[in-house]
């Protein structure tokens, strides 16, 4: 089976390529590079000691992307690109509007075209807003407080939409809780550009000493102990969903949405602690207040995507810090090293 990944040199497209590659699947990659580094792409064939394809497009550009479905027949696309900070999607919603979306209408549009008709999309635990309960389950109410969570939300009416008037299609829409971590090679690994916004990779900077200390955005929610509780996922066990899901729903048409994280919440300062354990290192941090549009829990029922898909996370917060650790060490100024 030949597998288009858009997105395929970012942080969870990398993963999920040596996945796919490991599990005999034949890969080609099309990414514009706007986040990411081509060296992944080296690192990933080290790693796999196999070969794939490289298209560096732009799903902007229609006709590029046609090019790439005109030379190659594939039978499915994950379909990872799109652009995902939230604070830089406040300030420039028109750019998260346009590359998030009609890059997916291009690439949806094409795949009609060339007759592809099984996707699966990176969604995030975002669409659901500030939930009223926790577990969240796939059928809780959905809402965003930001334009990328917008874009994955309309996306995914858009698919939604798509298979009503083509039932041709089968779509999985994967809701991602908090990947963190990286291959153990220690060879991919997140490349956050600049300061990092999310809590991992500005742990990991403290520890190697590139960032002076940790701002802990509240301690005031209802938490086990005050801090923000996430459902935090090694992002191998992320790219399994996603090996599990072209595996299982290629072929059979139809839209199917599925939770991936843990299921375990673990606070900010169980982190600090984790993430020290693992490294042997200090993690400084103050108490800060809260940052605008977080929310106090967040943590995953996952037992749809474990009846379903036959997956389940199998690593822990041990592997996780791990991992991480061993990639910033390996690499602490990213891809740039
Ligand atoms: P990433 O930025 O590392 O990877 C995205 C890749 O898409 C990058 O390599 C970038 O160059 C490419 N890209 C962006 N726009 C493109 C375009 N118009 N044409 C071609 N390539 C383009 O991000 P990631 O963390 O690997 O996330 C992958 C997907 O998962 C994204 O859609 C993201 O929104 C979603 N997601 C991520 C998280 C997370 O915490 N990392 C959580 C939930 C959902
Ligand atoms: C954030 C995004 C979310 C996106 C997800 C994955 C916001 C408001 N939400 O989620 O839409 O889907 O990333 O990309 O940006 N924290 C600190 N100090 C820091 C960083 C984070 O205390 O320097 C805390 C946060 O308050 C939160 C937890 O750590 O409680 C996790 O934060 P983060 O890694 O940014 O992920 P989310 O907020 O879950």
């Amino acid at each position: 089976m030949k597998i288009l990944v858009t997105g395929g040199a970012g942080f969870i497209g990398s993963h999920t390529c040596v996945e796919l590659l490991e599990g005999g699947y034949e890969i080609s990659v099309l990414d514009n590079l706007s986040n990411s580094s081509e060296k992944s792409l080296e690192r990933i064939k080290e790693i796999t000691g196999k070969d794939f394809k490289f298209y560096k497009a732009d799903l902007l550009d229609y006709d590029a992307v046609d090019k790439v479905f005109s030379s190659e027949k594939f039978d499915s696309v994950i379909h990872f690109a799109g652009l995902k900070a939230v604070g830089e999607s406040v300030e420039k919603p028109l750019t998260y509007y346009h590359n998030n979306i009609t890059g997916t209408l291009n690439l949806l549009s094409i795949m009609r075209k060339h007759g592809v008709y099984n996707i699966v999309f990176s969604s995030s635990a975002t669409v659901y807003g500030s939930p009223k309960s926790l577990p969240i389950k796939e059928d809780f109410p959905l809402s965003t407080t930001n334009p990328y969570g917008s874009t994955k939300l309309m996306i995914e009416g858009i698919l939604q939409d798509l298979y009503t008037a083509d039932n041709n299609f089968s779509i999985t829409i994967l809701r991602y809780f908090n990947p963190i971590g990286a291959h153990k090679s220690g060879k991919i690994g997140e490349d956050p550009k600049g300061i990092p916004n999310n809590l991992m990779p500005y742990i990991q900077q403290v520890a190697i000493g590139k960032l002076p200390q940790l701002s802990v955005f509240g301690d005031k929610y209802p938490t086990k102990d005050g801090t923000g509780v996430r459902d935090y996922i090694h992002v191998v066990d992320l790219s399994l969903a996603h090996v599990k899901a072209v595996e299982k729903k290629s072929g059979h048409p139809g839209v199917y949405i599925y939770n991936v994280g843990t299921g375990n919440g673990y606070s900010v300062l169980e982190m600090v602690k984790a993430f020290e354990k693992a490294s042997g290192r200090e993690v400084k941090y103050k108490i800060c207040p809260n940052r605008p549009g977080d929310i106090a829990a967040c943590y995953a029922d996952a037992s749809k995507a474990e009846k379903e898909l036959g997956w389940t996370a199998k690593l822990d917060l041990e592997d996780m810090c791990r991992d991480g650790w061993n990639w910033q060490v390996n690499n602490p100024n990213g891809y740039a090293d």
